[in-house]
């Protein structure tokens, strides 16, 4: 206390000896923040090539790329730019992003632009778009419409690709964001490392089963990561499960993780959490009061969690030490209590009926259906344009699924036969439908073409529990 007083004056006096610019008049100016080291693992940038302040156009590859994980030998990965995660894609709601895409990987690859609402042709599925060769190049080129974390990912041999370290992030900001002192992406993935640095290719069955599971948890590609916080500071922590199969559930001792948005953006009702699930695929938005005890560590865990199959067994894994330090917040931001007004959606009056199971085929190991029919068979779903569905989830498996569909948020109304109430409806495009239980959607097809769903335990949606519905 003592110390971080000391320096706060130390700093009071510099600021009246130097210019009042450089300093700026504010307790949340950058000067300050730049007390704390940054972190070992923030991620990659990028170089945005277009004056234009409302476009972000870059240059985008995927190539092969080697990187040390920890204490492992070196691995050879798959890469956005020789990155992992690729570099942060950073935009307002409004602007447009143009990415030079070109493939130097030793096959053909797409980038999705996850829940990204845009022209079906840029989403980046088999369905709307030629795969991309190797040599050759695509041009991505939309306008982000909402505001939240979104994440991009190959759409072809996604169960190898993304578990190659093919992912990154792309933040949109709104007009009004709640303030913060700090905020921080955590693109969080795992990954099994061989002793010799390399990851397995080939798929055991329980990878298959499961998903590929990792004996290395990831924070923006780094094990073993720390975080540099100031003491007091109201941290936002905007979080994306980009693993294939580990369902992550956050857990930081003491402090309560206030949840103020989801993958379709704000929440009308923040609400506190100390143990926050995320599935493959999904995303959270929030925000946490830092202890007010300088020079201090907190050891981000996550929870055992049963989605099946002995799962729950798994012990806690670290995932980040949260480290505090530098410059006491004497005033920290206040913790958002509002949400956004979400507008219900009118109830459906047709319903998509979806029974997710596995089952086992004859050329031995199994299949994921979907009314027991495996992609590429499962018929193809038409919807007029602009007609409300309801999705009735009915899953019947021994384990979880995250459902995502891709072109639109939709909304739960529905888990286990009981009404969701209005309050608690928010905007998603993935969620978890727990093994055995039905869990109804609502969902405006308002874009026209054709819209890949598919569970994003992505061993998973290769295995088969995939499909399309064509919005004309
Ligand atoms: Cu994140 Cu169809 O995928
Ligand atoms: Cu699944």
């Amino acid at each position: 206390m003592r110390a971080s007083m000391t320096r706060g004056l130390l700093f009071a006096l510099a600021c009246t000896a130097l210019l009042a610019v450089a300093c700026g008049g504010s307790t949340s100016s950058p000067a300050i923040a730049a007390i704390a080291a940054p972190d070992d693992s923030a991620l990659a940038a990028i170089v945005d090539e277009n004056p234009d302040p409302h476009t972000l156009e870059v240059h985008l590859d995927a190539r092969v790329a080697t990187k040390v994980f920890g204490a492992s030998p070196p691995t050879a990965v798959w890469s956005y730019n020789g990155s992992i995660p690729g570099p942060l894609l950073d935009l307002n709601v409004g602007d447009r992003l143009i990415v030079h895409f070109t493939n130097h990987l030793p096959e053909s690859t797409t980038i999705h632009w996850h829940g990204v609402r845009l022209p079906a042709a840029m989403d980046g599925t088999p369905a709307m778009q030629s795969p991309i060769e190797p040599g050759a190049s695509f041009d991505y080129d939309f306008v982000v419409k909402d505001p939240g974390l979104f994440w991009f990912h190959p759409h072809m041999r996604s169960d190898v690709q993304v578990n190659k370290g093919l992912y990154g992030a792309l933040r949109v900001r709104g007009a009004n964001e709640p303030a913060s002192d700090d905020e921080k992406i955590l693109v969080l993935d795992d990954i099994k490392l061989k002793a010799d640095g390399s990851i397995p290719d080939y798929l055991d069955d329980t990878s298959r089963m499961m998903g590929r599971g990792g004996n290395t948890v990831l924070v923006n590609g780094t094990a073993n990561a720390t975080l540099r916080v100031r003491p007091n500071a109201t941290v936002r922590l905007r979080i994306v499960n980009t693993a294939n199969g580990r369902f992550f559930k956050l857990h930081l001792p003491g402090v309560a993780l206030r949840v103020v948005g989801t993958d379709g953006g704000p929440i009308a009702h923040p609400y506190d959490t100390d143990a926050l699930l995320i599935a493959p695929g999904e995303r959270y938005d929030v925000f946490l009061r830092i202890p007010d005890a300088a020079d201090t560590s907190l050891v981000m865990t996550t929870q055992a969690y049963d989605r099946g199959h002995e799962t729950g067994l798994d012990p806690p894994l670290d995932v980040a030490t949260v480290r505090v330090e530098g410059q006491r917040v004497a005033t920290p931001a206040t913790l958002p209590a509002q949400g956004a007004a979400i507008e219900a959606l009118p109830t459906p009056n047709q319903t998509l009926p979806m029974r997710l199971d596995e089952k086992s085929v004859d050329s031995g190991g199994f299949a994921f259906t979907i009314n027991d029919v495996s992609y590429p068979n499962i018929p193809t779903i038409d919807v007029p344009l602009g007609e409300m569905r309801a999705i009735a989830l009915d899953n019947t498996s021994e384990m979880d699924h995250p459902f995502h569909l891709h072109g639109l948020f939709f909304q739960a109304i529905a888990r286990g036969g009981v009404a969701v109430p209005e309050s608690e409806r928010v905007w998603k495009d993935t969620i978890i439908v727990p093994m055995k239980s039905t869990l109804t959607l609502a969902a405006r097809f308002d874009a026209l073409g054709m819209w890949m769903y598919h569970c994003h335990i992505l061993e998973h949606a290769e295995g088969g529990m995939m499909g399309d519905i064509m919005v004309r």
